[in-house]
């Protein structure tokens, strides 16, 4: 008896997995996991064909860069493939502190953590400084990392208007004085490309004696002095406590990463479940880490040609009458306010050799379904005439 129920749990679960309408329909479409054959700089390949990609966060174009490659294989001779453990039980590597004291450096803090994604160090940027009892104010397009980590801290949440500091400072003042706050937004809006209304929000929290964290994944090599951010950009680094951020964007490698004052890094370390319990980045991954972060210190030339790109792009875009949702940044959406849309969009582009990413409600606000690009200081005069010929034919096809 207690059997055949277990079995239909179970099997339950497996029709409900089997029967689900959201995956049928991306089975059918494919818009996701294409497979490339090769890559070469900002060009794919995908069956057979040579595809410009527009859809990575390659801001800076360093994937490809030989000094960063030469780290990265480096590092693999000398360390191996894997430390194949976590730090607090097998140790760290030598590659790992050294770039946690350049990126500690760079951003001008006293400690950083760096981990295996920055999915895990953004979600433990909050998971491990809120608690029960506490109140966090996250805006209403925080990323799905951050909302993670609000959801393992079982603190309460309010969310505010994107980017709305008027709206935040609504929420703070229904909140006692006392009560522990901890504020958190995104330095540069990963899908909307809007840059956080910063200075308010710091001046906000300074008010309220809440604790800020920023989520600058899509900031940190794209704004401020060589690339230092969107903390350095408004010159409020004394104002935000934690900035978290990936390693899989501007620094060409995979990982996150975790920089704050020396007493919260190391709080850090021994209260989050994500940095405990999971195996450290791969030796190689922390060297094109740090890699990047020299040239990026060393070669203005890639962070001059990714504005240049950028302003030539959005330009383009708005002559055809796009809606880019007033993105500021090098993340460009295309809105076109429904999937049936976005899928023919998406679908012409690829016809012309371009690569792209769809996002449909929910993954953004209803209404606002877009196609996700991106511009790379890679993409060469050339390629962006392509993609402009490109983009003209997907407008017709709407
Ligand atoms: C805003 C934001 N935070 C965190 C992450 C997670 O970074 P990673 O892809 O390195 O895990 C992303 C990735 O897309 C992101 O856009």
């Amino acid at each position: 008896m207690a059997l055949t129920l277990l079995n239909r749990n179970k099997k339950a679960i497996f029709e409900r997995c089997c029967d689900d309408y959201a995956t049928k329909m991306l089975l059918k479409y494919k818009p996701f996991y294409h497979a490339m054959d090769a890559q070469q700089g900002a060009h794919v390949r995908l069956n057979g064909r040579d595809i410009i990609m527009l859809a990575s966060n390659d801001y800076l174009g360093l994937s490809f860069h030989p000094k960063v490659i030469e780290a990265g294989r480096a590092a693999l001779l000398q360390w191996g493939t894997s430390t194949t453990g976590a730090r607090p039980s097998n140790g760290s590597r030598a590659c790992h502190v050294e770039l946690e004291q350049k990126l500690a450096a760079f951003l001008g803090r006293e400690a950083c953590h760096v981990s295996v994604a920055g999915y895990i160090s953004c979600m433990s940027s909050v998971a491990a400084f809120a608690q029960k009892g506490d109140v966090i104010l996250a805006d209403k397009n925080i990323h799905s990392s951050v909302l993670d980590g609000i959801r393992l801290s079982m603190a309460a949440v309010e969310r505010f208007s994107h980017n709305n500091p008027e709206d935040l400072r609504h929420f703070v003042k229904t909140i006692p004085y006392t009560t522990p706050k901890l504020i958190v937004v995104e330095g540069v809006y990963s899908m909307e490309g809007h840059i956080a209304r910063l200075p308010e929000i710091a001046e906000i929290a300074e008010e309220s004696g809440s604790f800020l964290v920023l989520d600058d994944a899509h900031g940190f090599g794209v704004l401020g002095r060589q690339g230092r951010g969107t903390v350095d950009h408004f010159r409020v680094n004394d104002k935000v406590d934690i900035i978290c951020g990936s390693l899989s964007k501007s620094l060409a490698s995979t990982g996150g990463f975790v920089a704050g004052s020396r007493s919260l890094i190391d709080y850090l370390r021994f209260h989050s479940k994500q940095t405990i319990f999971s195996a450290a980045i791969s030796p190689s991954q922390a060297a094109c880490a740090a890699a990047a972060l020299e040239v990026m210190q060393s070669e203005p030339q890639h962070l001059d040609r990714l504005w240049r790109n950028v302003r030539r792009y959005r330009d383009m875009l708005k002559g055809l009458g796009l809606d880019t949702w007033e993105s500021d940044t090098p993340a460009i959406p295309i809105v076109l306010g429904s999937k049936e849309l976005v899928y023919r969009f998406w679908q012409a582009l690829l016809e012309k050799g371009v690569f792209t990413v769809m996002s449909i409600a929910p993954a953004v606000p209803p209404g606002k379904d877009l196609v996700r690009t991106a511009v790379s200081a890679l993409h060469s005069d050339e390629d962006l005439d392509k993609v402009a010929e490109a983009m003209a034919y997907a407008v017709k096809k709407l």
